[in-house]
């Protein structure tokens, strides 16, 4: 696509509209390393939904929203969102990891919860026109990325309780550095639940995040950092809510199949993917609570790990159940260093690509 009048401060590009702003806020020096999605770019990418179609999409500077107060999103919490990532390598390429997936499940979200779905061309136009304005502003120190949250709100006025009939799509973007810092401890879920069999569990829905902070608080307040869902009788390890949870026992790699309870995470099918062309027997089945308590004691749990989109794969090193903690042994070559190697280097375009994941911008 051709830029029509470079030298202008708005644009028109096809139909997507394009003001920028006059003088970047980028400070360089302080690209790397970012506390994660503390800060963002300039610009961000808008599109509203208005009557029963998608309006001219726009690229503007990135400031704060006018909404009504009466707005879906804010009462009845309409508002589903996806995390992704931009990489550059050290030819200045930017490149983006399966964003195919991100853009089927943000409309599979939007479907759960009775939101419109937002058009691919335009989804993928909005996303490389804004990494191309903001390219300056990716990170490429080992650890760092431009991370991508793509979200939609119920904008609409009213407080009916019905879907809104106005919604604003957006995207905006955040340097950042590791979402976890160090191996993770987890409290597995005893009490609380994050989904239920019917519920938004699968959606990458707002309010499953916010549901959890509750809970994770007073995990936190005992020393963990993130609670390991279970199913309602509390039985079968479920996710972790920012991650998908594996488990090693012996050699084997055991994960949970996903469900209407459980997120498709991008990176879980990659590291299924990637350890079965590593010759690592995997096993998608259900896991019982009581199976990895058996394996820490007996020392065949060689490892746990979560993986996602900003995660990455976090080891974790202790789990909490029952008010009893246990410390998962260390292995010398671990399954979670492994695959994080082997995504990352595809991610930043350090090595080949054979499952064709890699998608350049
Ligand atoms: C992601 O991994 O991108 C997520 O959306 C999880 C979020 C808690 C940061």
């Amino acid at each position: 696509m051709q830029n029509t009048h470079t030298n202008m401060e708005t644009t028109i590009l096809s139909a997507l509209k394009i003001k920028k702003i006059k003088k970047s806020k980028l400070d360089k020096a302080t690209l790397n390393n970012r506390k994660f999605g503390s800060t963002f770019t300039d610009h961000l990418f808008i599109c509203t939904f208005k009557n029963g179609k998608w309006q001219k999409p726009k690229i503007k500077p990135y400031k704060p929203l006018k909404l009504e107060p009466s707005a879906r999103v804010f009462h009845y919490g309409q508002a589903v969102f996806e995390g992704m990532k931009a990489y550059k390598d050290n030819t200045d390429q930017i490149w983006l990891f399966r964003p195919d997936e991100n853009q089927l499940r943000i409309n599979a979200s939007a479907k759960r919860l009775a939101m419109p779905e937002f058009p691919k061309e335009l989804f993928f136009e909005g996303l490389e026109t804004l990494l191309k304005i903001e390219r300056d502003w990716i990170p490429t120190e080992d650890g760092n990325s431009l991370y991508i949250r793509p979200f939609m709100i119920a904008s609409g006025k009213g407080i009916f309780a019905a879907p809104s009939e106005e919604y604003t799509f957006m995207i905006i973007c955040s340097p950042s550095g590791k979402y976890y810092t160090k191996d993770v401890q987890v409290v597995i879920a005893e009490y609380y639940s994050r989904a239920a069999n019917g519920g938004v569990g699968a959606a990458k829905a707002a309010g499953n995040y916010g549901a959890q902070f509750y809970p994770t608080q007073k995990a936190i307040a005992q020393g963990y950092d993130q609670i390991i869902w279970t199913d309602s009788n509390h039985e079968y390890l479920e996710e972790a809510g920012t991650m998908n949870v594996f488990f090693r026992i012996n050699d084997t790699l055991i994960t949970a199949p996903t469900s209407e309870r459980i997120l498709d995470g991008i990176t879980r099918k990659s590291i299924i993917a990637i350890a079965k062309a590593s010759g690592i027997k995997v096993e998608v089945r259900k896991i019982k609570v009581t199976e990895i308590k058996e394996a820490v004691k007996n020392g065949t749990l060689k490892e746990m790990f979560g993986s996602g989109t900003a995660a990455v794969v976090t080891p974790i090193s202790h789990f909490s159940h029952q008010n009893t903690d246990y410390e998962i042994a260390q292995v010398k070559s671990r399954y979670s260093d492994l695959f994080k190697k082997i995504l990352t280097d595809i991610q930043y375009n350090k090595s080949e690509d054979k499952f064709g994941w890699r998608y350049k911008v």
